[in-house]
C-alpha cells in the first residue's frame, strides 16, 4: 500500500527570474507541458495505491489544489504549514495523517521540483525498494554521482546489489570531503526520495529529535481542517524546530538502504541544469518560447517576448515581465547572490 508523500514547500531562488518566493519551480512548467508538481503526480500514479498526500505552504494553497484538480486528483489531503520548518517536521505531519486512521502505510516521499527521464526505471526502482520497506528499513534512492555537488547527500554502501545497506549518509559534505567521495567511486548522492513505513518514520524521529516529533504532533493535532485544507495549527507549527529529514533521521538511522536509481534523474538546481535536460538542437541550444539563435552553441533562453541571440556560447538568457537574467552557463550557481541582493534591497 504505497501513499505518495508530495513534499511541495520549497522557495527554489536558483532559477530566478522566473522561480520566486509567491510562485516557486515546483508550480511551473518547465521541462514539459505539466508542472513539476503534476508531472511527480503523473509519474507516480500507475503505482500509488491510493492519491497523495500534499505537504505545502500556506502561501501555495490555491495554486497547489488547482494544479492538482487540473489533472483530475483529489489528494488525501493538502496539510498547510504555516511557516517553513524544512522537510523533517513536513513528513512528521504527513505520517501523523497516514497513520491517524490506525493504518500503517508505505511513504514513498517525493520532492515536487525533480526532473526523472525515464519514469517506467523510476517506478521499477521504487517496486524493487518495497519488501526492505515492508521489512522496516528507510530506503534512499542513489544517483551514481557525476561530480563534487556540495548540494547533495552522500551515501555509502556497504554491499552490492539492488538493495544495499547503507554503511554511512553524510548530508551536504563540504567541496573537498564531496571530490574525495567522488574519487573514491564507492559514493551515491541521495536523490531525495525516501520510502519508509509512516510509523518507522515516527519511531526514528522519537528517537533521534523527540521535541520535533512532539510539537509536530501538537500542530497536527490542533489542524482546523476543511474540505480542501488541512491547517497546522500555527503557534505550535512555528515552535517546531526547523531541520531535515537527512540531517534529523538519515543520517543517524541505522536502518537505511540504498537502492540504486538509473532514471536520468535531475534536481533541476540551476538554469545550466534545466538547459541539459531539454531538447537540444544540434549545436547544444534549449530553447523555451519564441527564440532566434545565429551561430549560437550551447545557449538557453526562456522568454514570453522574441528572444535573438547572436554569435553567443555558453550563455544563459532568462526574461519575465519584470526582470532579464543574463549569464554564463557555468555561474549560474551565483544567482542566489541576485536573490540575496534583492532581499536586502527590499
Ligand atoms: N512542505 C515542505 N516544507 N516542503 C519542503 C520544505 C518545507 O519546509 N522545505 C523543502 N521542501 C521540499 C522542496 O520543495 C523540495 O521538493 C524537497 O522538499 C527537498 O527540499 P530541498 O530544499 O530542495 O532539499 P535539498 O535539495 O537542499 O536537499 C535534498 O535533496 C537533495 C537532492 O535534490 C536532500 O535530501 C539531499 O540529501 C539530496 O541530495
Ligand atoms: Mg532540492
Amino acid at each position: 500500500d504505497l501513499l505518495p508523500v508530495i513534499l511541495s514547500g520549497g522557495s527554489g531562488t536558483r532559477l530566478w527570474p522566473l522561480s520566486r518566493e509567491a510562485y516557486p519551480k515546483q508550480f511551473l512548467a518547465l521541462a514539459g507541458e505539466l508542472t513539476m508538481l503534476q508531472a511527480t503526480w503523473q509519474r507516480v500514479a500507475p503505482i500509488a495505491g491510493r492519491p497523495p498526500l500534499v505537504v505545502a505552504n500556506e502561501e501555495h494553497r490555491f495554486v497547489a489544489a488547482e494544479q492538482l484538480q487540473q489533472i483530475g486528483v483529489q489528494p488525501l489531503a493538502i496539510l498547510l504549514e504555516p511557516v517553513g520548518r524544512n522537510t523533517a517536521p513536513a513528513i512528521a505531519v504527513a505520517a501523523l495523517e497516514a497513520t491517524g486512521g490506525g493504518d500503517d502505510p508505505l511513504l514513498l516521499v517525493l520532492p515536487s521540483d525533480h526532473v526523472i527521464a525515464d519514469e517506467a526505471a523510476f517506478r521499477a526502482a521504487v517496486l524493487r525498494a518495497v519488501p526492505a520497506a515492508d521489512a522496516g528499513k528507510l530506503v534512499t534512492f542513489g544517483i551514481v554521482p557525476t561530480g563534487p555537488e556540495t548540494g547533495y547527500g552522500y551515501i555509502k554502501a556497504a554491499s552490492a546489489g539492488e538493495v544495499r545497506a547503507v554503511d554511512r549518509f553524510v548530508e551536504k559534505p563540504d567541496a573537498d570531503t564531496a571530490a574525495g567521495y567522488v574519487a573514491s567511486g564507492e559514493y551515491f548522492w541521495n536523490s531525495g526520495m525516501f520510502l519508509f513505513k509512516a510509523s518507522r518514520y515516527l519511531a526514528e524521529l522519537e528517537a533521534f529529535h523527540p521535541a520535533m516529533l512532539a510539537a509536530s504532533r501538537t500542530a497536527w493535532q490542533q489542524a482546523r481542517r476543511d474540505a480542501d485544507f488541512t491547517r497546522l495549527d500555527k503557534e505550535a507549527f512555528t515552535a517546531v524546530p526547523s531541520d531535515s529529514i537527512d540531517y534529523a533521521v538519515m543520517e543517524k538511522t541505522a536502518d537505511a538502504v540504498v537502492v540504486p536509481l538509473d532514471a536520468g534523474w535531475n534536481d533541476v538546481g540551476s538554469w545550466t541544469a534545466l538547459r541539459d535536460v531539454s531538447a537540444q538542437d544540434a549545436d547544444g541550444n534549449a530553447h523555451h518560447g519564441d527564440v532566434i539563435a545565429i551561430d549560437c552553441r550551447n545557449t538557453y533562453a526562456y522568454g514570453e517576448r522574441l528572444i535573438a541571440l547572436v554569435g553567443l556560447d555558453d550563455v544563459i538568457v532568462v526574461e519575465t515581465d519584470d526582470a532579464v537574467m543574463v549569464g554564463r552557463s557555468d555561474r549560474m550557481q551565483e544567482i542566489k547572490q541576485v536573490v540575496a541582493r534583492l532581499k536586502a534591497d527590499a
